[in-house]
């Protein structure tokens, strides 16, 4: 089967129920645009991006992310935006210190196993349409709060919904 020697693959936060909702919910604000919805039970937020790597690997990642340090925080989508090149409306904000420490713990993790990852500022962003053209107008929202608790190891096989392959808690002190 064509794909099969692959898996596509990235480290995400997965929203639970409450916060999925209030995402759904914020969203409806932007009922109006003409273009992809993400599935709801596909919205998350991308950490870091592995893309397709062969499927022996993935015992190896598995074992280079379960020792990353992180620490619980808070994350707070106060805002849509539109990124022009990727054409996606998404929800986000600012990055917290801890986020970003996450990411690049990650990322780290996964260079000392051998593997190239983007390397480009870290922009908390939750998709929510993909293939927008032009910059909407965007509304004010009230923020979501995120408490983000753990994260996980995310595939995407084409045509059916994200499956979430192992999470991680992050427990952390303060330093
Ligand atoms: P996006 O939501 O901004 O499109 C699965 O494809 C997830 O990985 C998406 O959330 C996507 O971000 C993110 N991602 C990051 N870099 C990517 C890339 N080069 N190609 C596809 N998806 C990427």
């Amino acid at each position: 089967m064509a794909g099969a020697e692959t898996r596509r693959l990235f480290f995400a936060l997965w929203p639970d129920e409450d916060v999925r909702d209030a995402i759904i919910e914020r969203r409806a604000a932007l009922d109006r645009l003409n273009a992809r919805r993400v599935p709801d039970r596909n919205l998350h937020l991308t950490l870091v991006f592995l893309g397709d790597r062969p499927r022996e690997l993935l015992e190896d990642i598995l074992r280079a992310a379960a020792p990353v340090p992180g620490a619980p925080f808070e994350l707070l989508l106060d805002r849509f935006g539109h990124f022009p090149g990727a054409k996606v409306v998404w929800l986000g904000g600012e990055a917290p210190p801890a986020a970003t420490a996450l990411v690049d713990s990650l990322a780290g993790a996964m260079e000392s196993i051998g593997l190239v990852v983007e390397r480009r500022p870290w922009r908390p962003h939750v998709t929510l349409y993909r293939k927008v053209y032009r910059r909407p107008r965007f509304p004010d929202i009230a923020p979501v709060a995120w408490p983000v608790r753990d994260f996980v190891l995310v595939e995407s096989i084409a045509g059916k919904p994200y499956r979430v392959l192992r999470s991680w808690p992050l427990t952390k002190g303060p330093d």
